[in-house]
């Protein structure tokens, strides 16, 4: 026996609630099917669209145990990759949207869906990263494999506050980059310095979309969790042969922008899917997040740690925008 936060829905309305369920409860999850026994989980904006049923992300059938991320100790494999007693780490490959996710003590999740924890983490670590932390580390790496220098200018990221955006913010500074942090929550200027940002900039700044295809080049490269408007003036203001890495959509998701800064300044789009990601890029930027990110900086990122209980009442701080930084949710508690 073990608890789940599961979510119904009926009458276009959801209902997340902790229930008791047993172990031939979980779906089937197939020929490499490993049971986990999941001791962190996180909560990312989409968590918090699903949970509260406020944006379309279950795509699987109802009732359904959401959270896209986990990380827990194996209690049986049928795959050979991995054992009894092994950590392992699952975000995203449709965990809690499709398939069940990581709000569970207990999980059955395909093996090729995991990847095994980095020596250097700690469970809870790994789940102060989760899915924000790995999209931001797979957009570093974006901007690092397009060439962009920490010498040759600013790097941007938006949403700075957010979770993705913080732990963008922590990465790029530790990697000796020039960070410009924009945000568009007033209180977390000192958060946002002692993150390692140089300089921070209104949110405003780029909502509306630029004024000219080509505006003065500020950035050699940006990290965007705004899509929309945000993304289009990010681009009209990248330096010649800069990147953006866009991963986000908090501020919209249409896109008005020009070939421009393409075509003269070869200007680089560089979208970045942490869901469907490779597993050998993700053990990769797994390894990398491990060996940047320090205990200190874990435990800055991460505002609050809460039981499976407390996820709805958190999933709906989390849209308002009233929380900074990451969410871990101790799934054990
Ligand atoms: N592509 C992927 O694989 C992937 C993976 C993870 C997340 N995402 C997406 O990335 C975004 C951030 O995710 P998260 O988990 O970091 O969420 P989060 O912790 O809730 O952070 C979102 C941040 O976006 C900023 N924001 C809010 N409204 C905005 C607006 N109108 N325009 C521009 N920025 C706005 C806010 O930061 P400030 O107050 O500091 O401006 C907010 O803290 C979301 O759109 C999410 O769906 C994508």
């Amino acid at each position: 026996m073990f608890e789940a936060l599961v979510l119904d829905r009926s009458d276009e309305e959801s209902r997340a609630t902790v229930q008791t369920l047993e172990i031939d409860d979980l779906p089937d999850a197939g020929p490499d099917e490993v049971l986990v026994e999941v001791l962190y989980s996180s909560l990312n904006y989409k968590d918090g669209l699903a949970v509260t049923g406020a944006g379309k992300i279950i795509r699987g059938e109802y009732p359904m145990v959401p959270g896209i991320d986990l990380v827990g100790r194996v209690k049986k494999s049928r795959t050979d990759a991995f054992e009894s007693g092994d950590h392992v780490i699952g975000t995203g490959w449709q965990l809690g949207e499709v398939e069940w996710g990581g709000y569970t003590q207990r999980a059955k999740v395909s093996g090729p869906k995991l990847v095994p924890l980095p020596d250097t983490l700690t469970p809870k670590q790994a789940m102060g990263a989760g899915t924000a932390g790995f999209t931001a580390m797979l957009s570093v790496m974006a901007l690092e494999e397009h060439g962009v220098d920490p010498d040759e200018g600013a790097v941007v990221v938006t949403g700075a506050s957010g979770g993705a955006g913080s732990l963008g913010v922590t990465l790029l500074s530790a990697l000796d980059y020039d960070v410009v942090a924009s945000t568009g929550s007033e209180g977390t200027h000192r958060y946002l310095r002692e993150r390692g940002a140089d300089r921070i900039i209104d949110r405003s700044a780029f909502e509306g979309g630029p004024e000219r295809p080509m505006e003065e080049g500020k950035w050699v490269g940006a990290l965007d969790a705004g899509g929309g408007d945000t993304l289009a003036t990010l681009i009209s203001q990248t330096r010649r042969r800069g990147a953006v890495a866009s991963f986000g959509n908090a501020g919209g998701h249409e896109l008005n922008t020009s070939v421009f800064p393409f075509i003269l300044r070869g200007v680089r789009l560089v979208g970045i899917d942490s869901n469907t990601c490779p597993n050998d890029r993700r053990r990769r930027a797994w390894r990398r997040l491990g060996s940047i990110l320090t205990e200190e900086d874990f435990e800055a990122v991460t505002s609050r740690t809460v039981t499976l209980d407390e996820i709805p009442s958190v999933s709906r701080d989390v849209l308002s925008g009233e929380v900074r930084g990451r969410v871990v949710v101790d799934v054990q508690g």
